[in-house]
């Protein structure tokens, strides 16, 4: 049977699989750092050359900010839109790196073999598994079993700026009969999942000013204003003692889980002592009144993601700064308004200023949250492809992480999104030694062509 040849392929092509993503891996994408654009721009030339090499026609398209690469292969069968992202998170801490990011190997450790280095889970390990599977199903067939369209993005980490100009304008071009995405993760590392939900986000950048530059700390301690002081006290308004967020009308729009989802996730049985210990932690933090997976899949959050200011160096310098600066970013869900969020954040803040401030706003990412009615037959094909691979029964999850084309999909397109990844939860995603196992890799690619054929 065909699909067995493409299985067995897969399997017999790993090590040359490898080669290929590992040359991927050391163009350092880092899509936030004007520093590395040339290397996005790399990437994606790579990924059109790589496309291409498997009789995929591929394009790197330019955007105000970086290219993205779009591929169509014709094929029978319905039209699949694949998604995935070559650009990668800023490595720093470097120092807490064991290898160098960017100079990926694959390793033993003592659950298995990992691929090491930036990039390798999010997202390039990931999207090549769907390009490999195609790869696997041209070399046996000469043909792919679907008509597909492939569409990479390099600013997924940095907010997608250019994704919703780039989408109105190719419309026509990219809707399909469903998409596929590749950036998320199993459920507690072990079950295949598909995610039907995915918090939205909003990005906002903090600056308060004082007085007009640093000042000597015992000249004027005392009698000046601490703009780090002014910005602290406000950061420990954004949340009251129970954990919920105190912007005025923060939670217009977020719905209750219905009875149906909650029953779902209960049988999951999440070990969130597990999850916690994993990073040294053992007590949920999130509002105090819902369980562990709402925390991490259905409930809205407030993050500080950095705070800065005054001296911060070597030593001690007895400082009165100017400025003080954070980056606050918001995980939404349901039907919450990035943008009257950022509004009534930003009256808030305003509001609590203190006489000779000021506060300047910069306004990052802004998506909504993304819900997906997993009742279309296509998905439990796909669920069953996934079950038969992994050889557990295969699971509809949540999930806390922000995917902004997965809604774009649905509103520019009308075009439902399938989200399956192979990510575990100790892959280290954003952080130093980022890993994907070896395993994920290979049965990522064995899911996906199984997947193919199963939605033909
Ligand atoms: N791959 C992640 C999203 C993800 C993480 C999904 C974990 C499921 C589980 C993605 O690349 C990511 O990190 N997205 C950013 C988007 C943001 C910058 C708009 C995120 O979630 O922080
Ligand atoms: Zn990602």
């Amino acid at each position: 049977m065909s699909l067995t040849a493409v299985l067995s392929r897969i399997d017999a092509d790993v090590p040359q699989a490898l080669d290929r993503l590992f040359e991927l891996l050391r163009i350092p994408s880092i899509s936030t750092d004007p520093a590395f654009r040339t290397a996005c721009d790399r990437a994606a030339d790579w990924l059109v050359k790589d496309l291409e090499s498997i009789g995929i026609a591929a394009e790197k398209r330019v955007t105000p900010g970086h290219p993205m690469v779009v591929g169509h292969a014709d094929g029978s069968g319905p039209h699949l839109l694949f998604y995935g992202h070559y650009d990668v998170q800023p490595v720093d801490p470097l120092e807490l790196w064991d290898n160098d990011p960017f100079d990926p190997k694959l390793e033993d450790t003592a659950k298995g073999r990992v691929l090491r280095g930036r990039g390798t889970a999010d997202d390039k390990g990931q999207l090549m598994t769907f390009i490999e599977a195609c790869r696997a199903w041209k070399a046996e067939q000469g043909t792919l079993p679907c008509k597909i369209t492939i569409f990479l993005e390099g600013e997924e980490e940095s907010g997608s700026p250019s994704l919703v100009p780039f989408m109105e304008a190719h419309k026509d071009e990219l809707r399909a009969d469903l998409a596929l995405i590749c950036d998320t993760a199993m459920f507690e590392s072990k079950t295949p999942a598909i995610v039907t939900m995915l918090r939205g986000m909003l990005q906002e950048e903090i600056t308060i000013t004082g007085p007009d530059k640093d000042l000597h700390s015992g000249y004027y301690g005392g009698i000046a204003i601490n703009p780090i002081r002014v910005l602290s006290q406000i950061i420990a308004t954004l949340h009251d003692e129970t954990g919920r967020v105190t912007i005025p009308g923060f939670y217009d729009g977020v719905p209750e889980l219905s009875d149906q989802m909650q029953a779902q996730w209960d049988a999951l049985g999440f070990d969130h002592a597990a999850f916690l210990r994993d990073v040294d932690l053992s007590v949920p933090a999130g509002e105090q009144d819902r369980t562990p997976l709402e925390m991490t899949w259905s409930r809205p959050t407030c993050e500080v993601n950095g705070i800065w200011g005054g001296y911060t160096g070597e030593g001690f310098k007895t400082v009165l700064p100017a400025q003080a600066h954070a980056k606050i970013s918001f995980r939404l869900v349901g039907d919450q308004d990035p943008l009257k969020i950022r509004e009534a954040l930003r009256g808030m803040i305003t509001k609590m200023l203190p006489a000779d401030c000021s506060v300047a706003f910069t306004a990052h990412g802004a998506s909504k949250a993304c819900v997906i009615d997993a009742d279309d037959p296509r998905f439990e094909k796909a669920l069953q492809a996934l079950s038969e691979e992994w050889q557990v029964p295969a699971a509809y999850i949540g999930g806390g992480g922000s995917i902004p084309v997965a809604g774009y999909f649905q509103d520019i397109l009308g075009t439902t999104p399938l989200l399956i990844g192979f990510g575990k939860d100790d892959d280290a995603l954003h952080s130093p030694n980022e890993k994907y196992d070896l395993e994920s890799f290979h049965k990522g690619m064995r899911s996906w062509a199984r997947i193919l054929a199963a939605l033909t």
